[in-house]
């Protein structure tokens, strides 16, 4: 069965489009996996909301013809100011996401961060995009990061980012309402939710099982690589003894950029800074951990000031080139997108991912040439209301 169409997809107009198609293609329980968040969901809308808020103030008549997007981040050079986040169990929603995320990312020269708990290893990646970036939930034991962050390296990854806001699992109710568990528990509801689906059944439940076998969380362990249907990866969203101390210990050992993803306070941004991080991501992990949870773009000011010479990423909710713009204008140096790269691949694998990086390209140009600001530099400049 083809994946989308080249016509349908010249009807995908912007990232938000993505979604809309990606639930007619998914079966419930994974389309509620990953739009979902935790709780009500308030953050989700929250995080919409405050983005909504923020009025741009543009200026006129100055000369961009030579306007460029193109940003350095970590000492590369990279075509845009925004990259593919990590998403655990990508391949779940489509068939190989996790290559197919990287190779788009690399054509289009944006960064692309594999998810520990991605089902493609870190090997493999690294084959597909040489020095791309990790993120990683480590188990708190000193051996186990050692080994652990020596793969990272090996693999020819540059930036190791921790994830940082998963001492826990969060309450997913959509996910329970819908089906969807991990460890994977096989029901006749999800049989039948999947048979309904038969796009998705073909293009990737069964060609994943076909081509790979049982699917297995590959980038958790230094070795271990538990099937989907193991109770071992209960504790794969988090641990909870994880603390600083062990954020040291990754310090220690990996020698490339890292970046403690989920600091949401500017004391824990200070800390970051203290521990010789190079970055670090404003986030509330798109409204998937604590609900309730704080705006990045309400925080990005006061953490900004207490950054230092660290590297500002922010994400949550952000889908077009204004909300890239808005990001940049508040202090960050780049965004990570989440959601719509993970549609994009289930309608349509590297073609779809492609068009999405596209069209956030074409709506930041806009948006640059309109505001009157050449640069990603620049942007830092622009006044908001
Ligand atoms: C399906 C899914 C799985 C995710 N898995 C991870 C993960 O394994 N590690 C991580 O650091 N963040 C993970 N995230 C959070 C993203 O990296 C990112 O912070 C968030 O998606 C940004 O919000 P957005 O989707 O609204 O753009 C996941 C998000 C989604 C949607």
């Amino acid at each position: 069965m083809p994946g989308i169409s080249s016509a349908r997809l010249k009807q995908i107009l912007n990232l938000n489009d993505f979604e809309a198609q990606a639930r007619k293609h998914l079966p419930r329980a994974i389309f509620g996996y990953v739009q979902g968040g935790a709780d009500d969901g308030t953050t989700i809308s929250h995080n919409r909301e405050v983005l909504n808020r923020i009025r741009l103030i543009p200026r006129i008549l100055r000369d961009v013809s030579a306007c460029s997007q193109k940003v350095t981040l970590f000492g590369q050079r990279f075509a845009s100011p925004f990259m593919i986040a990590p998403m655990g169990a990508s391949a779940v929603v489509a068939h190989d996401a996790d290559n197919a995320m990287a190779k788009a990312a690399r054509a289009a020269r944006i960064p692309y961060i594999l998810s520990a708990n991605a089902i493609t290893p870190i090997e493999e990646i690294g084959q597909s995009y040489p020095g791309c970036w990790f993120a990683g939930y480590q188990k708190p034991d000193e051996s186990n990061i050692e080994r652990m962050v020596k793969r990272v390296a090996d693999a020819g990854f540059t930036a190791y980012f921790l994830t940082a806001d998963v001492a826990v699992g969060s309450n997913r109710e959509n996910n329970k309402r819908n089906g969807y568990t991990m460890p994977f528990r096989p029901t006749a509801r999800l049989a039948f939710d999947m048979a309904r689906h038969p796009s998705w059944l073909y293009r990737t439940g069964l060609k994943t099982v076909c081509q790979r076998g049982v699917p297995r969380i590959s980038n958790i362990d230094p070795v271990e690589r538990p099937s989907i249907f193991s109770s071992e990866i209960d504790a794969v969203t988090g641990y909870a003894s994880f603390s600083w101390k062990h954020a040291e210990m990754i310090r220690r050992y990996w020698k490339g950029a890292l970046i403690i993803k989920g600091v949401l306070s500017p004391e824990d941004a200070k800390l970051a800074r203290e521990l010789g991080a190079d970055g670090i991501v404003v986030s509330n992990h798109g409204g998937r951990q604590l609900d309730c949870a704080v705006s990045p773009m309400e925080v990005l000011s006061a953490i900004k000031a207490e950054s230092g010479s660290m590297t500002v990423l922010v994400d949550s909710g952000f889908r077009r080139g204004t909300d890239v713009v808005k990001g940049l204008a508040s202090g960050a140096d780049a965004v990570l997108i989440g959601r719509p790269f993970l549609y994009a691949a289930a309608l349509g694998r590297e073609k779809a991912i492609t068009r999405a990086i596209g069209l956030l390209q074409r709506e930041i140009h806009i948006d640059q040439c309109l505001l009157g600001v050449e640069t990603c530099e620049a942007l830092k400049e622009i006044a908001q209301a």
